[in-house]
């Protein structure tokens, strides 16, 4: 069972006191390697004691083929040989934590175990370590970046520009997104998977829920809209019906026709605070997390404060808790346009062009006869 726990420390050598915990849990019977990890994140504390130091985060995830009672006990036990006694209160600064985030399917709410994990979805602190995000529209991309520890796999509707040659987004049906989600999940092992819910799809409460679940039913984890407070009770009517769900806001693409063009949200006074507005009303809807698109940097950095779900930024500065592209800007896949916030990892486009001429020339270098078919 694909399992995750959260490490927190705020006393002593932090950085020590993760190491010491992830030691620990691979040693454990029933963990298998490979173990990955998040990078570390500081957070603020929580509910804890006034001047209480920060705490130094991460989140694990592992296979783990037991019982999750038998590991929550280990990993109680971790936290007394690492300097937690167990009656330790809960919201003082601490050497370490340890909470069981989730172990596979298992859904349990018993008084000892509660799975998965009551806050994983109101708390930055165990989220903020799962908010690298990469769009996948296919089978080979999926795994790839998969296998390269993606913290979440997107499958946007940017699918209708970068793969299937529409000018904008408005024009992705219902069931093109729902045949690329079944591609990108048959590749995804680790991550978790979210598909976005293409314009139309969403006009009511009743057909948002129907749409969110024919995405889950293809193997998607969560899902996405665009929208804040003119979206709230689609929005309230997934989470009510249990299906996670990412918001979107700020530049809204599937708007783009609307509003002529992809412009910067926030730069006056009532756009910030719509802004404002529009985030702590997905929070409270129950959305795990916040996309902000092409915000001015300062005000998604503002909203990055105020609210408890990570924000995850495109185009919006670096002060967004998490960040998200498109993968064909990201490796130079679509030459033809590139925005201007994004700055291209790779060239794949020239790789496939030189390819394709290399083929060429070597095919007829070599004389081969030509076929007419
Ligand atoms: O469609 C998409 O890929 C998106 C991200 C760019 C945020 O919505």
């Amino acid at each position: 069972m694909r399992t995750a726990v959260a490490l927190g420390s705020n006393l002593g050598d932090r950085l020590a006191n993760l190491r010491a915990a992830r030691k620990a849990i691979a040693d454990l019977a029933g963990v298998q390697p490979p173990i990955l990890s998040s990078p570390i994140y500081e957070t603020d504390p929580v509910g804890c004691e006034p001047g209480a130091g920060k705490f130094l985060n991460a989140v694990l995830e592992f296979d783990y083929e037991a019982d999750p009672l038998e590991l929550l006990k280990s990993l109680r036990e971790i936290e007394e040989t690492l300097g937690r006694p167990p009656n330790h209160p809960r919201n003082v600064s601490r050497k370490i934590d340890i909470d069981l985030l989730y172990c596979g399917d298992t859904a349990t709410d018993s008084e000892e175990l509660q799975l998965p994990h009551p806050r994983i979805n109101s708390r930055k602190f165990v989220l903020q370590p799962l908010a690298e995000i990469l769009t996948a529209y296919d089978y080979p991309t999926a795994r790839l970046l998969d296998e390269s520890g993606i913290d979440i796999i997107l499958v946007g509707d940017s699918l209708g520009m970068v793969v299937l040659g529409y000018q904008d987004t408005t024009r992705v049906t219902l069931e093109e997104m729902l045949h690329h989600t079944r591609a990108v999940a048959r590749g995804v092992k680790q991550a978790l998977l979210v598909a976005d819910m293409p314009i139309h799809t969403y006009e009511t409460p009743a057909q948002a829920i129907e749409t969110a679940k024919r995405f889950v039913d293809v193997g998607a984890q969560a899902v996405k809209l665009e929208g804040g407070l003119s979206r709230i009770e689609q929005i309230e009517a997934i989470t009510q019906a249990g299906i996670p769900f990412m918001a979107h806001i700020g530049m809204l693409p599937q708007h783009v026709r609307e509003e002529g063009g992809y412009k910067v949200k926030g730069r006056t006074q009532p756009e910030a605070e719509a802004l404002l507005s529009d985030a702590r009303a997905v929070e409270k809807a129950g959305a795990f997390s916040v996309v902000l698109e092409i915000v001015v940097a300062d005000i998604a950095k503002q909203i990055t404060h105020a609210i408890d779900i990570p924000t995850i930024g495109i185009g919006s500065g670096e002060h967004c808790d998490g960040q998200i592209l498109v993968t064909h800007d990201l490796i130079g896949l679509f030459p033809w346009f590139t925005p201007k916030f994004v700055s291209p990892e790779a060239r794949v486009a020239d790789e496939i062009r030189n390819a394709a001429r290399a083929f060429i020339e070597r095919t007829r270098a070599s004389g081969t006869p030509q076929s007419r078919g």
